[in-house]
């Protein structure tokens, strides 16, 4: 098992619970963002224990939530959720297990700092997403990582516990998504203390749905 899937299965059952400003200042900002998600088809890859899932089913016609560990998965099974939410394991680095052009809207919320290399990620949101389909991403802000912040759990027995973590700069998210056609439409920068402590990116998927890099 790798070091992010042991870590989030100790974790999985103290995520919702324990205190976690960024896990919060994330829910805050997909919140702000349902009204842009009304009827929409969403997949949110890296659902986790379904924090923003039930949000997004609020407003969506279907939601599909991915993420690689069954631990984060069975506690977002715990929610109350309606029938058009569908929650799926996805193996790390494999195909979504979704058809190409179904999606129009793709979210992913503080899973890329766990991912070392971007380009699939992108270039399954592309595949996934209609055209002009949107893809919004929301990580610990940069500035952060650098000064030495990463995911971590501390347990009831004081034992820290750490996923792979690697960082990620603005341009690094920018640079991958461009080959598979997204366009960087809106950034946001949620902070506190003085420091943004989120970046929030929406980027569009080109208008005539081709991929550029085919
Ligand atoms: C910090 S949690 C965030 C969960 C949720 N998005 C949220 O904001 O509450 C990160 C999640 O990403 C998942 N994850 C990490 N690497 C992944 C990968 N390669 N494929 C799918 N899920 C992954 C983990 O299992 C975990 O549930």
């Amino acid at each position: 098992m790798s070091k992010t899937a042991t870590a989030y299965t100790v974790w999985a059952q103290h995520y919702d619970c324990v205190p976690n400003p960024t896990r919060d200042a994330d829910h805050a900002a997909m919140l702000r963002l349902l009204p842009r998600m009304a009827g929409c088809d969403l997949l949110e890859f890296g659902c986790g224990t379904g924090k923003n899932t039930v949000g997004f089913a609020s407003v969506a016609r279907s939601v599909w939530g991915l993420d690689a560990s069954e631990a984060m998965l069975s506690m977002a099974r715990r929610r109350t959720l309606p029938a058009h939410v569908h929650l799926t394991h996805v193996a790390v680095g494999a195909p979504w297990p979704t058809m190409s052009a179904s999606m129009d809207v793709v979210t992913v919320s503080l899973v890329l700092e766990h991912i070392e290399s971007l380009p699939q990620v992108f270039a399954e949101a592309a595949r996934v997403l209609r055209p002009k389909g949107w893809l919004w991403i929301s990580e610990l802000h940069p500035i952060r990582q650098w000064q030495g912040s990463r995911a971590h759990f501390i347990d009831s027995t004081g034992r820290r516990h750490e996923p792979d973590c690697y960082q990620h700069g603005f341009s690094d998210y920018v640079d991958a998504a461009r080959p598979w056609g997204f366009h960087l439409q809106e950034v946001e920068e949620p902070g506190d203390a003085e420091r943004p402590r989120l970046l929030v990116m929406g980027f569009q998927l080109r208008p005539d749905g081709t991929n550029p890099v085919d």
